[in-house]
């Protein structure tokens, strides 16, 4: 009986060792050569990636491993070093992820995210506003010198969120605990934002929704992964969501929820939606799928809620640099609100859009529910859109009878501020607000209330500008 036990003892060791041995056979040589050193100089890179689906999922016979992502292409990536004989690159960015996932990093190279760099430093007046927000405030004799911001500061500000250019300098050797080795040395790098210029040419950064090394689909379903990016002031969508019944929903129930499963199950994995269904996720009820996954998420945007400075329909390029207004700025709409209608979607493409969206609400609310709640939606789009102007038509007036100085920058001053919070903070806000359906922000805390009281604010400040002038 005893050496029954010893044999299957033995038995179950060699099965042990040849399954430990298959598994290590679909690890490549090349990416074994990395972990032999990495599991001692990155220790938490190792452990991140050994619980992803990359070190689980095969491709070509071999998992997806360290070699698999940082030596591919070699000669595109300007950032290559030699790195104990193998062509090593650091930066890993979506043309590289396109090699297995080519569809979404398509999707993505068209979504508005992809060109969020370009978009800011490539627009003069979107340019001016960085300078202006992140810019020294030298006080002089007459008011202030704005000497422009670093490359640093604006790495600090803009560039966190819209993505850096991240480019290499040079490369250095220096000395690390496994001895002197050569590294690129970078300038905007770190950084995540989702429309940075790699040194590929390649725009963009998967990991900014896709964490690396687990490269996990959960985290990018949960709605605390957008907060990074979009829940301040102008860009309210996470605080918005937050107090919403879908959100507060959410944040009661969601131990209880699958974030990982495929397809994901709208009713049985989850209750109410979070970002992802909305924007981005396959929608998938009873065996059909409702809204197909997007990597692009324009195909589910009728309208530009976010101010330029009016909220207009969605443009039809996500290179937004193209778009001139009558007057020439590189605008969506004129002052007077008017849409520049060529570079903007048509009414018959807002629709389909539109109708995009709603299927995703129907699979939950009723008709009646869901077509009041866009109305109130287009009817925040007008009102908020109409208080700008009253915005715009004081700046002008203040411009025209010389008391704020156009000339010199469109947002230095402080009545051109006033106006610059209109658009920005408190529209944006009350128009969020109606999309995503959690009012709060969009009321008092910093939506209608202050929407009104700062063309109080502007009327005065103009009155008084006028009177001391004389
Ligand atoms: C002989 C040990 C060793 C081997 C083998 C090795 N690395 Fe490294 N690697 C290091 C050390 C040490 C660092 C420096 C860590 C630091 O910056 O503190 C490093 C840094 C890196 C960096 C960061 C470079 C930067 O710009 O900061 C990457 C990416 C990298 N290794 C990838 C790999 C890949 C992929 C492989 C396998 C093809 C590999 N390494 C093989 C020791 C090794
Ligand atoms: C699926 C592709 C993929 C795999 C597999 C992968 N990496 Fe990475 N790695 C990336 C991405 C993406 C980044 C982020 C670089 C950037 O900013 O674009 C990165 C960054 C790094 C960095 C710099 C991180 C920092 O914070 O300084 C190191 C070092 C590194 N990887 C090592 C490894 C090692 C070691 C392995 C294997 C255990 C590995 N990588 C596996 C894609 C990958
Ligand atoms: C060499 C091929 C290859 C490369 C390169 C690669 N992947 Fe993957 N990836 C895979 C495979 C295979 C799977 C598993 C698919 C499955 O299980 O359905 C996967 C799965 C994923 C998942 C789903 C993970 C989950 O939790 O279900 C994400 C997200 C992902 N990859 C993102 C990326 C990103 C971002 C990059 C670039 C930084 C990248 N991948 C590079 C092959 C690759
Ligand atoms: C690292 C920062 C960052 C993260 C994280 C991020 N976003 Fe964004 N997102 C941006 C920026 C910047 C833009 C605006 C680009 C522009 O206007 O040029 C944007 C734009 C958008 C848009 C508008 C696209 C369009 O075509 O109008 C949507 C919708 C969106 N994000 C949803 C999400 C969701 C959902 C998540 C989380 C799953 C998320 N974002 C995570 C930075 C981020
Ligand atoms: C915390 C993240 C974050 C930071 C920091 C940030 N933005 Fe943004 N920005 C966003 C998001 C998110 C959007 C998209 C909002 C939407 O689609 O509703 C956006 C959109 C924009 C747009 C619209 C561009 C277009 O054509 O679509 C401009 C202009 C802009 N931001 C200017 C700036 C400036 C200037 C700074 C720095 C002073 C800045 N942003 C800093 C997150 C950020
Ligand atoms: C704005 C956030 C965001 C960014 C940026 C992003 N993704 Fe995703 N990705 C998601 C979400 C959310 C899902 C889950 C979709 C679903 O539930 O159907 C997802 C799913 C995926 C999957 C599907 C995994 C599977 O096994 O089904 C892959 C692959 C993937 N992303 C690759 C990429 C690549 C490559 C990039 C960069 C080009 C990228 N993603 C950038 C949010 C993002
Ligand atoms: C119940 C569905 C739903 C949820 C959940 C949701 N959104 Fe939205 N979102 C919408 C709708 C509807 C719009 C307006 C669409 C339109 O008509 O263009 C919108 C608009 C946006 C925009 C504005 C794009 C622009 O043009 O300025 C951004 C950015 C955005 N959502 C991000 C998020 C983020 C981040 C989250 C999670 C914190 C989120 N959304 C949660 C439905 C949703
Ligand atoms: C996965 C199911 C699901 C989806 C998809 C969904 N909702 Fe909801 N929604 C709910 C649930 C559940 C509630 C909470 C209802 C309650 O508390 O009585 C809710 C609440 C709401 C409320 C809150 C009403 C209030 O007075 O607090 C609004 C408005 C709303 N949804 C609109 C939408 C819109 C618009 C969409 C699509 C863009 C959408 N929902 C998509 C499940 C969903």
């Amino acid at each position: 009986m005893k050496r029954f036990y010893l044999f299957f003892l033995i038995l179950g060791l060699i099965f042990l060792q040849i399954s430990e041995l298959m598994a290590q056979e679909k690890i490549s040589p090349q990416t074994q050569v990395c972990l032999s050193c990495h599991q001692v100089v990155t220790p938490g890179i190792v452990s991140d990636w050994k619980k992803s689906k990359h070190a689980k999922a095969v491709n070509n016979g071999k998992i997806i491993g360290c070699a698999e992502c940082h030596t591919l292409d070699p000669e595109k990536h300007k950032d290559t070093f030699n790195h104990q004989g193998y062509k090593v690159h650091t930066v890993v960015t979506p043309l590289d992820c396109a090699k297995c996932h080519p569809k979404e990093a398509k999707e993505y190279s068209q979504n508005l995210m992809a060109y969020a760099h370009v978009n800011l430093v490539s627009n003069p007046i979107y340019k001016q506003l960085m300078e202006a927000v992140n810019g020294i405030y030298l006080l002089q004799e007459k008011g202030f010198k704005i000497e422009p911001p670093s490359q640093l500061s604006n790495q600090d500000s803009c560039f966190y969120c819209h993505g850096s250019k991240v480019e290499v300098k040079g490369f250095k050797t220096r000395n690390t605990v496994m001895g002197p080795m050569t590294f690129p040395e970078f300038t905007g790098w770190s950084n995540i934002g989702v429309g940075r210029l790699n040194p590929d040419d390649s725009k963009g950064s998967c990991s900014a929704c896709h964490p690396r090394h687990s490269f996990s689909i959960e985290v990018a379903r949960k709605p605390e992964t957008c907060a990074t990016c979009h829940k301040g002031k102008d860009v309210p969508a996470y605080k918005v969501y937050t107090v919403s019944r879908h959100g507060t929903t959410y944040a009661s129930l969601k131990e209880k929820w699958n974030f990982g499963s495929k397809p994901w199950k709208l009713g049985e994995d989850y209750l109410t939606p979070t970002c992802a269904v909305c924007h981005i996720s396959e929608v998938y009820v009873e065996g059909k799928v409702v809204a197909k996954r997007t990597h692009q998420m324009s195909d589910r945007l009728a309208h530009r809620l976010f101010g330029l400075i009016y909220a207009t329909p969605h443009p039809k390029s996500p290179d937004t640099t193209i778009i001139k207004n009558k007057a020439g700025l590189p605008l969506p709409s004129e002052l007077t609100g008017e849409p520049v209608k060529e570079f903007l979607i048509d009414e018959k493409e807002k629709l389909q859009r539109l109708n995009n969206m709603k299927a995703i609400c129907l699979s939950c609310h009723s008709t009646s529910w869901v077509e009041e709640h866009f109305a109130r939606l287009e009817e925040a789009i007008r009102t908020t859109n109409a208080m700008t102007l009253s915005a715009t038509q004081l700046l002008l007036t203040a411009w025209q009878k010389g008391v704020a100085n156009q000339s010199d920058g469109l947002f230095n001053e402080a009545i051109e501020k006033m106006w610059v919070e209109t658009w920005l903070f408190y529209s944006n806000s009350v128009r969020f607000a109606s999309a995503m359906a959690g009012v709060d922000n969009g009321v008092f805390e910093e939506g209608r209330w202050q929407l009104a009281m700062n063309l109080n604010k502007m009327y005065d400040w103009l009155k008084f500008l006028l009177t001391s002038a004389k």
